[in-house]
């Protein structure tokens, strides 16, 4: 039996709850003889930074890169508001995409029928709504240096953030895009904003130029991103895969994620460049949600983004994609049979808590597996 290593990082607010609904999971698909999944559990975010002074330690670190896949909660809250900028818990996530090299993230949104009800856009405009967003993870605006706030000698501040962006950046995130996109329906749109950007014109010119080199059968087109932001509430469903830079891409998704009715339901994988000589890539997969400190400690998470998040990992690291699908129509099932956590109830219906619908999901996996 092939042994799998995931890191387990479920980090604060909702995240510990989420990430539970993960063990049962990985233990049941153990037992079912799928793999040997070896699961550690460490701690990042606000939880390292109270256990360790910092949001993410170097032995953490160490662990992630030895892992097949690494699994993330959620990090942050308004405990930690006070602490330094450096050491937030954010931090711990950023160094972790940097680190590792994740530069590729996967996002996407897909609406369960089930769902469709429950988006803030009428029914027609999101029912089979299936896109993705690819946005870059470890350049531009997050990263580039200078990045400061210094004081002028009139006394005044000023703030900088650097937008940087080279080609061979630029190169490698649209050739997973129209890679995607050619499993899809074939289609890329390409945002940036080249009418005011240096680095949207670069990104404009790369993609144009690594569609036509590399990928003419897809299908590219080029928006700007606040146009696309308007396309996306308008129309949503003339997108496949958008491709995007790093700070687009964080507006851009969530726009996505509130498509499909909750942010709740969202996995999202970070992918790094596939070793040369073991096609090993490393990979961080982690639901859209965030930490939801409102609702943490309460057992009324939805862990299904959680459970998502690992089917992706199935899918993208461990090479068990027909497991990872058997996970996702057993999450359509659980959807359809009209469990519901309380993010996706409807008003004054019934709602299950974190570990009911976990319970939910795995019962119906069993009868996938046991039918396959
Ligand atoms: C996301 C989040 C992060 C980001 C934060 C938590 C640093 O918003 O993953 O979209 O801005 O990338
Ligand atoms: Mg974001």
């Amino acid at each position: 039996m092939t042994t799998f290593k995931l890191l387990l990082l479920p980090g604060d607010g909702i995240g510990p709850e989420v990430a539970g609904e993960i063990g049962k999971i990985v233990g049941f698909l153990t037992s079912a003889g799928v793999g040997s999944f070896e699961t550690e559990t460490d701690l990042v975010g606000g939880a390292a930074y109270d256990a360790h002074g910092r949001p993410v330690s170097d032995a953490t670190v160490a662990l992630a890169r030895e892992s097949d896949a690494v699994l993330f909660g959620a990090v942050g809250g308004p405990k930690w508001d006070g602490v330094p900028y450096q050491h937030r818990p954010e931090a711990g996530l950023l160094r972790l995409r940097k680190d590792l090299g994740l530069f590729a993230n996967l996002r996407p949104a897909l609406c369960y029928p089930a769902l469709a009800g429950a988006s803030s856009l009428r029914r027609e405009f999101v029912e089979g709504l299936d896109l993705l967003i690819v946005r870059e993870l470890t350049g531009g605006v997050y990263f580039g240096e200078p990045k400061e706030i210094v004081t002028l000698e009139s006394g005044e501040k000023r703030a900088v953030d650097t937008q940087i962006y080279t080609t061979g950046e630029i190169e490698r995130i649209a050739a997973v895009a129209f890679d995607l996109a050619r499993t899809r329906r074939n289609k890329v749109s390409s945002a940036e904003k080249r009418n005011v950007m240096k680095s949207g014109v670069l990104w404009h010119e790369v993609v144009s130029r690594v569609h036509r080199e590399r990928f003419p059968d897809v299908e590219l087109e080029h928006v700007l991103a606040d146009n696309c932001a308007m396309q996306l509430v308008r129309q949503p469903k003339q997108y496949d895969v958008i491709v995007t830079d790093n700070l687009f891409g964080d507006i851009l998704s969530d726009v996505g994620a509130m498509l499909t009715g909750s942010l709740g339901m969202l996995p999202s994988a970070s992918l790094g460049a596939p070793d040369p000589e073991t096609g090993r890539r490393s990979a961080l997969y982690e639901p859209v949600h965030g930490s939801a400190p409102d609702i943490a400690g309460q057992g009324v998470a939805n862990p299904l983004a959680m459970i998502g998040s690992l089917a992706m990992a199935l899918r993208y690291s461990l090479g068990l994609g027909s497991v990872a699908d058997a996970l996702e129509g057993a999450v359509s099932d659980v959807l359809a049979s009209g469990v519901r956590t309380r993010d996706i109830a409807p008003p004054g219906a019934n709602a299950v808590g974190t570990g009911e619908m976990g319970d939910a999901v795995l019962r119906e996996l069993k009868t996938r597996l046991a039918r396959a």
